[in-house]
């Protein structure tokens, strides 16, 4: 079973929305100016293929589009970004069916393999739990999509059962896997981690 040491070691209210830093990356909300990085490192069917949302081709308009949902909807919706703040990913948490509120989250395809995503995700699990008072979340990833499976498996989300997942890029649905975590077993593996560090 997963330990979860803290990831966040620190949310920050700015006026462009909350700011999570980590030990390595730090989580903002996107900007105006960042919408051609978010677009070159989005526009890869690797990444619209296993997300249920993303169009592809995905193009300027779609960035910005974005960005302004993000300054003016309730989703939370944050860039992960390296310290000397380059965009590696994004990560969020969304309602897209009716079990409940999800997170999901990206990485470009040059970043990847290097725990990004799993730094990203707990520290997005920490904030949703911690910050919004969340009860438990879900998440969701194509059962041909093992290394999202693994990410979610790091932060200690359990499999309920595999749905089918509309996916806008491929115009279609696909056999998804359904995870959960609740607020209880967040808790546990949290401070199970900490008991385990002074023993
Ligand atoms: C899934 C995704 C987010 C992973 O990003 P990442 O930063 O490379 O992930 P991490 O490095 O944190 O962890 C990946 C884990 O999956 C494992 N993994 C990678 N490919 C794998 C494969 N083919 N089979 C099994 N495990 C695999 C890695 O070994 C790693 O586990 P480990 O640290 O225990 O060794 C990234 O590939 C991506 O953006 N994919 C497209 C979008 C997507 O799938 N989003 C998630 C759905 S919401």
């Amino acid at each position: 079973m997963t330990l979860l040491e803290p990831e966040s070691t620190g949310t920050v209210r700015t006026t462009g929305g909350p700011v999570i830093a980590t030990e390595r990356l730090v989580l903002r909300a996107p900007g105006v100016d960042d919408a051609k990085a978010i677009k070159s490192l989005i526009n890869d069917r690797r990444i619209a293929e296993n997300t249920a949302r993303m169009p592809h081709p995905y193009t300027l308009k779609d960035a910005r589009t974005f960005i302004d949902a993000v300054a003016n909807g309730s989703e939370p919706a944050f860039l992960v970004t390296l310290a000397d703040g380059r965009i590696v990913g994004g990560c969020g948490i969304a309602s897209l069916r009716d079990d409940g509120p999800e997170i999901g989250y990206w990485i470009g395809v040059p970043y990847w393999g290097n725990g990004y995503a799993t730094k990203a995700a707990r520290a997005i699990v920490d904030y949703a739990f911690g910050e919004l008072g969340y009860a438990e979340l879900m998440a969701g990833a194509r059962v041909s999509n093992p290394a999202s499976r693994r990410v979610l498996e790091k932060c200690g989300f359990q499999w309920t059962g595999v749905v089918l997942q509309r996916i806008r890029s491929i115009n279609s649905s696909a056999p998804s896997d359904r995870f959960r975590l609740d607020r209880g077993l967040w808790a546990s593996l949290r401070s199970w981690g900490k008991l385990q560090a002074i023993a």
